[in-house]
């Protein structure tokens, strides 16, 4: 199938491919070529940037498919090493390829001890996400050997050192941040435990794992896992598009996915719940929401592609609830989400743009019961998320018809004009 697109009386035909589900795309690229004009996608609201296999969401129903398999079964059967295998494999692993990637994985954890006294040259309140731009750039200073971005073998080195030391680097931000000491990493562990107690454990006595906090942590881990080609994946694929190492291409993602339009939602979110205190107050927050003129908004609410409730959202609101009250945890804003989202959902602004609460609405406040302070909530966002950017730079690098990525523009400024000697200038 083919699409017409004329313009000044000539018109050309462009192929109409179809994906396995979802919107079919328009192949423009011999637009330029043949019209002498670009198209204009500000935001990539309209374009599809690549071809992938990996995660599929369908924003109106609220789906979201990772290797086909619904989130919500992940979410409740699987676990984060089990969902980072088939992210990055396409398949679930059967019991041997399990247990060898979890090997593998788990003696990747430790990092250089060199990598420890970068810490000290931050500020104790440096923000967690400073430290991790900065930490995960500086990796390829340490593993000159998984760089080479043509060798397959260390592409796939640096995907399981990357996804391997994230909780390391991360858990590292935080004792630095409260002046404890690091932990190394106890490989007995599984991956959300040795993560946990590298965070909460001190030297001076055991760290007794709590398995709702486990599995609650690992559940959340999964569900930031991918997102097809959000903003911050964007990123890691355009900077790994020029060939830059997979360490500075997670830096770039872990420096896009800070802002609060994105993985820096969940921090603000729980900071405007906190901020909203009581449910009588309310009314104040979604009179501001609507208002043009206040750039205010709502923090866990909206989504460039979910026109539905996310699915993710649906499982951590469940699961706040059963984490909350088996912690015996009473957090006054737990009710306030609950009672925000009530009003916001009956209320017609929000219908009519299709608003409704995203990953970042009820995650902080699992992560705040479990302990972790908000300026840690989008690091561990980038935890979670160097499993999807990682895998989706793989497909990237293996994908043949994959070029630098080189956007065009609309210019709008000066057409030429000669320079003006400053004593003619007025
Ligand atoms: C993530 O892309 C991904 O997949 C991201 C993510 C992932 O897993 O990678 O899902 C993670 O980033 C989730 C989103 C976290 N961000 C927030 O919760 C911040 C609050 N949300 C908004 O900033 C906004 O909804 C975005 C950025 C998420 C989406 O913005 P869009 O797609 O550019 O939509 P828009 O800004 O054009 O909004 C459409 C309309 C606008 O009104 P009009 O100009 O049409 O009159 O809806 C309004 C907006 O003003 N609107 C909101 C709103 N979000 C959109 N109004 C009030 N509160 C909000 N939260």
């Amino acid at each position: 199938m083919t699409a017409t697109i004329g313009i000044d009386g000539n018109s050309a035909d462009y192929p109409v491919r179809q994906g396995s589900v979802g919107p079919e795309v328009i192949d423009i690229r011999k637009l330029y070529g043949n019209t002498g004009r670009f198209t204009f996608d500000p935001g990539f609201t309209s374009t599809a940037a690549c071809e992938s296999k990996i995660t599929y969401i369908d924003g109106d129903q609220g789906i979201l498919l990772h290797r086909g398999y619904p989130i919500e079964q992940l979410a409740e059967k699987s676990s984060f090493l089990e969902v980072a295998y088939l992210l990055l494999n396409g398949e679930l692993p059967n019991a041997k390829e399990h247990d060898e990637f979890k090997y593998l994985i788990t003696r990747h954890t430790m990092v250089h001890e060199q990598l420890a006294t970068f810490y000290r040259g931050f500020r104790r309140d440096a923000h967690p996400m400073a430290i991790m731009c900065g930490v995960v750039g500086a990796l390829s200073a340490f593993y000159h050997d998984s760089t080479d971005i043509h060798d397959p073998m260390q592409r796939e080195i640096a995907c399981h050192r990357l996804i391997a030391k994230m909780p390391t680097i991360a858990a590292m931000a935080y004792k630095y941040s409260v002046g404890q000491p690091f932990l190394y990493p106890d490989n007995s562990l599984s991956y959300t435990g040795n993560f946990l107690r590298m965070t909460f454990g001190v030297p001076a006595e055991p760290y007794v794992i709590n398995p709702v906090v486990e599995d609650a942590l690992d559940k959340i881990f999964i569900l930031h896992a991918d997102h097809e080609q959000n903003a911050s994946t964007s990123t890691v694929r355009l900077a790994g598009s020029s060939g830059a190492n997979p360490f500075a291409c997670i830096a770039a993602g872990i420096a896009c996915l800070w802002g609060p339009a994105h993985g820096g939602a969940n921090e603000a979110a729980l900071e405007m719940l906190r901020q909203i205190g009581r449910p009588e107050r309310i009314p104040e927050f979604i009179a501001r929401a609507k208002n043009k003129d206040d750039p205010f908004r709502l923090m866990g609410f909206g989504h460039r592609v979910y026109k539905n409730y996310d699915p993710r959202a649906k499982v951590l609101g469940e699961a706040a609830t059963k984490v909350l009250d088996t912690l015996g945890i009473s957090d006054p804003v737990l009710d306030t989400a609950r009672e925000l989202e009530r009003i916001a959902l009956s209320d017609d602004y929000f219908i009519e743009k299709k608003l409704y609460p995203n990953v970042d609405f009820y995650s902080g406040i699992i992560l705040s019961a479990i302990g972790f302070p908000t300026s840690m909530f989008t690091a561990l966002f980038a935890l979670a998320r160097t499993t999807g950017w990682i895998a989706q730079w793989t497909e990237m690098m293996g994908d043949s018809e994959q070029k630098i990525g080189r956007p065009r523009q609309l210019y709008t400024g000066h057409p030429r004009r000669d320079y003006v000697p400053l004593a003619q200038r007025g």
